[in-house]
């Protein structure tokens, strides 16, 4: 069942270079979300900004009317900006959830990486709690610019392993967190390799490099996109993705996605942003 409506806010902390982490009062939404599933907000009086903003449910939490929606966002523009400026008790527009989620990993013995971009750290603390709750033992991989963007850590449930990358060395491995990836993956056994998923969300060239190096290793992923979403539900043709071996094949990322099979994007057609 789709929400559609009015909610409030009623928390929204800032969590420091441009991060923050919206607390929403929406009990509907809370109780169907699953990982990787976004919603679309709205904010502000009239028409401007006129279109809502797609974040993916970080965390589901407890409120005073039920589940809360937890959105762990960075301010990148006009939408972004007014949101952060909201203060609690402020009423924002939400539709949702949307999209497909991050299907189960379906192989017990599986090893579970997590591979987080910058703010593509999102969907991951909800993903990690169902993760657990289901006897999986996810290792999170998150990379990020610097030690200040590594944002978020404290969302997750106790019990996920964690190792960060950052480009400017200033915390954790200095470099890619496609390079931690590839290291995991080829310590495994030929046979455990192959058994081994990955969930990956992030900018589009850190994604595009994960999904060779899985495909490389020949283990199996799911990837979270991202891109400019007019609607949110299929109508409007602003976030199509092009598809592998399809020349003129392209997925709408809103009711395709987000979530697609490694090795199912043609990353050579991807527009840059
Ligand atoms: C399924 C999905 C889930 C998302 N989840 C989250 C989330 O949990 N947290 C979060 O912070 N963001 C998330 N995003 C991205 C978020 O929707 C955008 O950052 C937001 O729409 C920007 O709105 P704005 O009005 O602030 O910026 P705008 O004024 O619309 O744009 C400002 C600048 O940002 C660029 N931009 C806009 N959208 C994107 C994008 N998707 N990727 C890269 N650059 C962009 C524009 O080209 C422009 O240069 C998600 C996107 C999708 C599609
Ligand atoms: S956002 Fe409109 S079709 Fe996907």
């Amino acid at each position: 069942m789709i929400f559609s409506g009015p909610v409030s806010l009623l928390e929204n902390l800032d969590l420091g270079h441009d991060n923050f982490l919206a607390v929403l009062d929406a009990p509907e939404v809370g109780a169907s979300t699953e990982p990787a599933q976004f919603v679309m907000v709205r904010v502000g009086e009239g028409t401007d900004p006129l279109l809502g903003r797609p974040f993916s449910v970080a965390r589901i939490g407890e409120g005073p009317n039920g589940a809360t929606v937890q959105l762990l966002y960075k301010v990148v523009g006009r939408g972004t900006g007014i949101l952060a400026g909201l203060q609690p008790g402020a009423r924002v527009s939400m539709v949702g959830p949307l999209g497909r989620p991050f299907p189960p990993p379906e192989d017990p013995q599986a090893p579970v990486y997590l591979v987080a971009g910058g703010i593509g750290i999102a969907p991951f603390p909800l993903l990690s709690a169902r993760l657990l709750a289901a006897g999986y033992h996810p290792r999170l991989l998150y990379g990020a610019r610097s030690r200040g963007d590594l944002v978020g850590r404290d969302l997750f449930p106790p019990g996920i392993e964690m190792e960060v990358a950052t480009d400017d060395g200033s915390a954790g491995h200095a470099g890619f967190v496609t390079q931690l990836l590839d290291r995991h993956l080829a310590a495994l056994d030929s046979r455990t390799r192959r058994r081994a998923i990955a969930y990956v969300c992030g900018p589009t060239p850190m994604m595009a490099a994960t999904d060779a190096v899985l495909s490389r290793h020949e283990a199996r992923g799911h990837l979270s996109l991202e891109s400019f979403m007019g609607c949110g539900f299929g109508v409007c043709l602003s976030c199509v993705v092009p598809r592998v071996g399809q020349a003129t094949g392209y997925a709408r990322i809103c009711v395709h996605g987000p979530t697609f099979p490694a090795g199912s994007i043609d990353w050579q057609r991807i527009q840059p942003l």
